[in-house]
């Protein structure tokens, strides 16, 4: 069983895109169980879950909860609104940290892989995020604004190794709405290496392509929507990538 959280402090760069597309494939593989950790809820929307009657807040205070399913081999922990004050509430809590850790030791063993949806922030929501990951993948969008936060999110992640939890690693960088038509992306690429985070990066890079914003209007993963879209092409490239990355970490 593998946990991977698709992190990055910033809004708009495709977490939330990459974690369905990601957790679709791996639903191929085996059983598989997507978290949505961001108050926003676009994750769960996606997959057309709109009041469910438990989520992750009931998850993270120890109440009790139930994974929905969203697609064949495919369940989910949905977020809403309710999440937003969880912070305040966990706060005297000890070991707040580790909530979402504790919530999954019981479900854990039903799963081949889990992937978390965080929210754009470092909050406490992300810290436990971390805390029960084996892997955090990151993703980016190419734009020099983009490459400026990088250092603060790796130097967040050392800190919840050092701290909480030593199994955590990077297992990768993936570069998000892609165009090559744009000079930014070499730029984006020039400083990527400049900082040798270019051995973290995916060879993958997600084109920017309608079809993918096109699909979560329709409430469909890019699979379902056009398998033959770059989106759908760019996204079964990267779930390869994935799966052979954690295959030889073993
Ligand atoms: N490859 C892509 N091509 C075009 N639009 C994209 C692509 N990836 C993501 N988007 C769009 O960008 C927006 C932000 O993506 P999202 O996954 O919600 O980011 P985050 O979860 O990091 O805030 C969404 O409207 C999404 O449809
Ligand atoms: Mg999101």
């Amino acid at each position: 069983m593998k946990t991977i959280a698709i992190m990055n402090q910033k809004g708009g760069v495709a977490k939330t895109t990459t974690c369905i597309n990601l957790a679709v494939q791996a639903a191929l593989k085996g059983r598989t169980l997507v978290i949505d950790m961001d108050e926003q809820a676009n994750l769960s929307r996606q997959f057309g879950v709109k009041e469910p009657e438990t989520t992750i807040r009931e998850a993270l205070l120890g109440e009790k909860f139930s994974p929905v399913n969203v697609r064949e081999n495919l369940d989910l922990i949905p977020s809403s609104t309710d999440l937003v004050g969880i912070e305040s509430r966990l706060f005297n809590e000890l070991s707040r940290e580790r909530k979402l850790e504790k919530a999954l030791k019981g479900l854990k063993k039903d799963y081949d892989f889990i992937f978390i949806d965080c929210p754009s922030n470092t909050s406490l929501v992300t810290v436990n995020a971390l805390s029960c990951s084996d892997y955090v993948i990151l993703p980016i969008k190419a734009e020099i604004f983009s490459i400026e936060g990088i250092d603060h999110m790796i130097n967040f992640i050392r800190m919840v190794r050092d701290n909480i939890n030593d199994k955590l690693s990077i297992l990768g960088i993936v570069i998000t709405q892609w165009d090559e038509r744009l000079n930014v992306g070499k730029d984006v690429m020039d400083k990527i290496k400049e900082q040798k985070w270019d051995t973290a990066l995916f060879q993958t890079r997600i084109r920017k392509n309608t079809a993918v914003s096109a699909s979560q209007l329709h409430h469909q993963t890019i699979f379902e929507y056009d398998r033959k879209s770059n989106g759908a092409q760019d996204y079964t490239a990267l779930g390869y990538e994935v799966l052979e990355r954690i295959n030889n970490h073993k």
